[in-house]
């Protein structure tokens, strides 16, 4: 019923590195050319955990929109906005939180696991508890069918689609669903209509999977459905009630392990980072200072990359012959490790290169980027405002 519509967001907490453009960046680039995207700055969600430095927040959010910018991800393809322009998302957070248990919230993993993990803050509010759902809300509001997160990120994505089923099992039960069901079917013509509902018994009656997938992709075509008949079609073929909001699927993006300069992973709180537009004598400083194999004490001394951070790096950025090379010359002290370090240093500064560029016309004028996310913000609240209708007919506030 839903086209399929990628939805991703970011929390503005300080500035990105390359560990952010292997992880997730690059994979937002990707899907742009494949799917409708949005992106957004999840400044709200920063405030759960940053309620108490809201200057860390402001001075990220500008700086990650340059970021995306300058790691390559296009507006003319992908909608990028902040997450408190839209204030259709507080207001489906709150019509949600009406009908989410609190155990629910209570029993998401990464609750308890983030308050011990920032044991320093005081975490036992009501927005941190709440982060998940207001997460489902990003999410639901635009009837997003595909959430691109880290493993970390799934059972957000698993709590979301409870949510999901739930507001449409309570909501989606309007009075005379079955007429009203049966009424849309005939609106299909009936050709359509007795291949819609021979499918809808195939799948019902014998579990058959693909009867289902052929159904909905039979609605699909549907161009003159309103929305209204083409939520109850979806939600019939089910057997549920119409099907408001539909559940999304996560998508695992791949968990880069980008090694930091110290073969931890890269990561802020391990202060190991290289930043995305980082400047070529800082990062250039940064890599002949890593530490390497502490065998090697002098230049005559065997070491073995596999003590050595320096190898990991060159595993995300050298080919087989530099490989072979390093292994080579590094077992046999062939090499010193200032040599070694430089193809690394070649290669970080030409996967920066094309960003700091495309980063300076932002950084030239600042109001491009302003406008980027005014365009952004307005397309959002248009999506936004359109599941709001639906929503607050189905909660009985759809009186003017
Ligand atoms: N919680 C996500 C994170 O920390 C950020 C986020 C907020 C998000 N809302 C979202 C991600 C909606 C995907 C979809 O990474
Ligand atoms: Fe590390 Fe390379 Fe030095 Fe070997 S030669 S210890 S791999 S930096």
């Amino acid at each position: 019923m839903f086209a399929d519509r990628v939805l991703s967001g970011m929390r503005p907490t300080g500035s990105l590195h390359l560990g952010h453009y292997h992880g997730v960046l690059k994979n937002w680039t990707e899907m742009q050319h494949e799917y409708e995207c949005l992106f957004f700055v999840a400044d709200w969600h920063a405030l759960t955990t940053h309620y108490d430095t809201p200057q860390v927040i402001e001075q990220s959010v500008w700086d990650m929109v340059v970021d995306w910018l300058a790691a390559g991800v296009d507006p003319s393809r992908a909608t990028l906005f902040i997450q408190s322009k839209v204030p259709e998302h507080a207001e489906l957070h709150l019509l949600l939180s009406m009908i989410t248990p609190l155990g629910w919230l209570e029993r998401v993993p990464t609750y308890k696991d983030q308050q011990e993990k920032l044991a320093a803050k005081d975490l036992s509010t009501y927005g941190f508890l709440g982060y998940p759902l207001l997460q489902s809300a990003d999410i639901l509001i635009y009837r997003a069918t595909h959430v691109p997160v880290g493993e970390d990120q799934v059972p957000h994505i698993e709590f979301t689609r409870e949510i999901a089923r739930r507001f449409n099992h309570i909501y989606g039960r309007e009075p005379g669903f079955e007429e009203k069901a049966l009424a849309a079917v005939k609106k299909l013509g009936s050709k359509k209509a007795r291949l819609y509902a021979e499918l809808r018994t195939r799948f019902q009656e014998q579990g058959d999977d693909e009867a289902l997938l052929s159904a909905k992709s039979l609605l699909d075509e549907q161009q003159s459905l309103s929305m209204g008949d083409r939520e109850r079609l979806f939600g019939y073929l089910e057997g549920t009630g119409k099907m408001i909001l539909p559940e999304p699927d996560a998508m695992l993006t791949k968990a880069s392990k980008m090694p930091g300069l110290d073969g931890q992973k890269m990561s802020k709180s391990y202060n190991n980072t290289i930043s995305l537009r980082e400047d070529e004598a800082s990062v250039t400083k940064k890599i002949r200072t890593m530490p390497t194999d502490p065998a090697r004490v002098r230049r005559t001394d065997p070491g073995n990359p596999e003590h050595c951070p320096v190898w990991q790096l060159h595993q995300v950025y050298s080919g087989e012959d530099t490989k072979q090379w390093v292994q080579q010359g590094c077992r046999s002290a062939g090499i010193g490790c200032i040599e070694c370090k430089q193809p690394v240093i070649d290669a970080v500064l030409a996967e920066q290169k094309p960003m700091r560029e495309r980063a300076q016309q932002y950084l030239d004028d600042p109001t491009l980027v302003r406008n980027i996310i005014a365009d952004g913000c307005e397309k959002a609240r248009k999506l936004a405002g359109e599941t709001m209708r639906d929503v607050r007919e189905a909660m009985g506030l759809g009186y003017s």
